[in-house]
């Protein structure tokens, strides 16, 4: 069926368009998922927040500040109030060789607008953000889902930072493939590299039974590859989780050489804001 379809297409290379092809556009705004499209990408990846009336919103921090002409928390804002801001405008002030005129006003999205226009003709790899600051998102966005048919169409993963987020996930429906994401960095006291979420240790000390605990829900681990300039994983992560049975996909991946390196070592998608220099080297 479509789901194991889904299922068997992740063993393949996949290209998540990180935010769109926010490269070339205003990230999570429709020039950003039409250009990641055209630009083959398997998945547009989504970071999902709330609005005060409780609207699945799509946008990936946690203020407006940035890539909005708002400010303050998206949680505070109608969903009124967020579609009357211009998303689009920071990114031709911040990326003035890429500025683009139709840009300026590009609106906010709701997760009901992005079903809406692609329905299951792309697939979704949709990030639960601050699940402790929305414990209504994972019930509100497995429903979505399911009322959409997108579960059973094998049209979604969904990836967090949260373990927690996550197995709230699966709770309410088992069938959706989870990857689990970590972020390595050095640990405060010098002892080596640490993480945010307590999923797993130091990626030189993670053994088997650390792989297998994901394993247990996640088809597949979300790990950053460089800290400030130096490696945090190797080929021998990848293999060791391979062999645990998990798929690797590694963000935020935006250079070339970096692209092909990771492909070397056997990854099995990357997160990126060029979907089409990735799929210049996966053709
Ligand atoms: O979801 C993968 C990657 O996007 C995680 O980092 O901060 O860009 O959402 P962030
Ligand atoms: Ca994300």
């Amino acid at each position: 069926d479509a789901l194991q379809q889904q299922l068997d297409d992740l063993q393949d290379f996949q290209i998540i368009a990180h935010r769109g092809a926010s490269g070339h556009a205003p990230e999570h705004t429709w020039p950003a998922y039409q250009q990641a499209r055209r630009m083959g990408a398997d998945y547009l990846e989504l970071d999902l927040h709330m609005s005060a009336d409780g609207e699945l919103m799509v946008i990936h921090d946690d203020t407006l500040d940035r890539t909005t002409d708002g400010s303050g928390p998206v949680k505070d804002h109608t969903l009124a109030k967020l579609k009357a801001l211009d998303a689009g405008s920071w990114f031709n002030e911040s990326h003035t060789d890429r500025a683009e005129e139709a840009y300026a006003g590009a609106e906010l999205l709701t997760l009901d607008e992005v079903i809406d226009r692609y329905g299951s003709d792309v697939r979704y790899y949709i990030e639960t953000k601050s699940p402790e600051r929305y414990p209504e998102l994972q019930r509100a966005l497995v429903e979505t889902l399911e009322a959409e048919g997108l579960v059973a169409s094998g049209s979604v993963v969904i990836q967090s930072f949260s373990q927690d987020s996550l197995e709230q996930v699966h709770a309410l429906n088992a069938d959706i493939p989870l990857v689990q994401l970590v972020w390595y960095s050095p640990a405060e006291d010098g002892s080596g590299l640490t993480e945010w979420t307590g999923v797993t240790p130091d990626p030189a000390e993670i053994t088997d039974a650390d792989f297998q605990a994901i394993a247990d829900y996640a088809v597949g681990i979300g790990p950053n590859v460089v800290y400030d300039g130096e490696d945090v994983i190797d080929a021998g992560f990848v293999e060791q989780a391979h062999d645990n049975g998990l798929l690797v996909h590694p963000y935020t991946i935006n250079d070339v050489d970096q692209m092909q390196r990771l492909l070397d070592w056997g990854v099995d998608g990357m997160f990126t804001n060029f979907p089409d220099r990735l799929s210049g080297l996966v053709e």
